[in-house]
């Protein structure tokens, strides 16, 4: 078989230990691995590049993704798909395995309507908010990352006794804000899942400082909906009548050495979707479940909301004390 591996929208660290499984195992039961550079646009523009078990050596432990990504505007066309389409066919393509988010999964199903060849999804995205698997590739390392810092920051806030809003990614989800929240025992997180009641989270930083608490980090995911650190930092300053202090933390989430968890999954979902692949897999992306490998079909993965754990958010507040 001719199997394209291509990593699509932000980059997440674990892609390059999910690619390398694919092109070991791809090649040792003895496939052609292609790997496509720029996500989808890398169909268009014939950015191809022959892997063998060698190119892969020494990237298990590298963030970022070797294959390099991108977010094509040209392939969201019909214009564009026909292309691709036409270009896997030309290349003589039997399949193509793409790692990323739920943007990935809407562009390989929009390449399914044009292309007879086999496509299956890989969930890589720090966000984690995919469902069907109940972590994607970078998450884990996302929320350590952030979880670095804040321990960190936590040094200064204690020391000086402030209010620190730390801004972490996820601009539609809160899923990295609530497991950092809890992780980094914050006092209150804000994400775009809940409404948030600033008075509420004001009340409770000044009794906290009433009974002797030192410090307060409030986590907020970035994005419109919660209207991001600088401004709920500003609203709260003056409701609790100190400066708080802002901290965003952007990209330095989604780079770095991707932990063990983000090795191991990347690694168990190459290895499947190849071995999906060689069976005549077609049509979905595979993720973890209750430590198996489970197959979602594309429009799942977005159609259906991948909720937030509801027991992790009611625990937020009573440990917040
Ligand atoms: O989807 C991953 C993510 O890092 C989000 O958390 C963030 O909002 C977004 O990508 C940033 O996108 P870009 O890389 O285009 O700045």
């Amino acid at each position: 078989m001719k199997i394209g591996v291509l990593t699509s929208g932000g980059d997440a660290p674990g892609m390059n230990a999910a690619i390398r499984a694919i092109v070991r195992v791809g090649c040792n039961r003895g496939h052609n691995v292609v790997g496509i550079r720029g996500g989808f646009q890398g169909i268009l523009d014939r950015d191809l590049v022959e892997l063998y078990p060698r190119s892969v050596s020494r990237m298990i432990n590298h963030g970022g993704t070797v294959l390099t990504t991108g977010r094509s505007e040209e392939f969201r066309t019909e214009q564009g798909l026909e292309k691709a389409a036409g270009v896997l066919r030309d290349e003589r393509f039997d399949g193509v395995i793409a790692i990323g988010g739920d943007g990935t999964m809407h562009g390989l199903h929009a390449l399914k309507q044009h292309w007879k060849g086999q496509l299956i999804g890989i969930p890589g995205s720090i966000d984690n908010d995919i469902y069907g698997t109940e972590y994607s590739i970078g998450f884990d390392t996302a929320v350590n990352n952030a979880l670095q810092a804040i321990d960190k920051i936590r040094d200064t806030a204690e020391s000086f006794q402030r209010v620190f809003l730390v801004e972490v990614m996820g601009r539609h989800s809160g899923a990295i804000a609530l497991h950092v929240g809890i992780a980094s025992g914050a006092s209150a997180i804000l994400i775009p899942e809940t409404p948030t009641d600033l008075k509420k989270i004001a009340q409770k930083i000044i009794s906290g400082r009433e009974a002797g608490k030192s410090s307060s980090i409030i986590i907020v995911a970035e994005g419109e909906e919660t209207g991001g650190a600088s401004v709920v930092g500003e609203k709260l300053s003056e409701m609790v009548g100190e400066k708080c202090r802002v901290s965003v933390l952007g990209y330095i989430q989604r780079g770095g050495n991707p932990t063990r968890y983000d090795r191991i999954l990347a690694t168990r979902l190459g290895v499947r979707a190849v071995e999906g692949m060689i069976a005549g897999l077609d049509g979905v992306m595979l993720g973890e479940q209750a430590c198996e490998i489970v197959e979602t079909p594309f429009e799942k993965t977005w159609s259906v909301k991948k909720e937030l754990d509801k027991w992790m958010l009611s625990l937020m507040d009573e440990l917040a004390t």
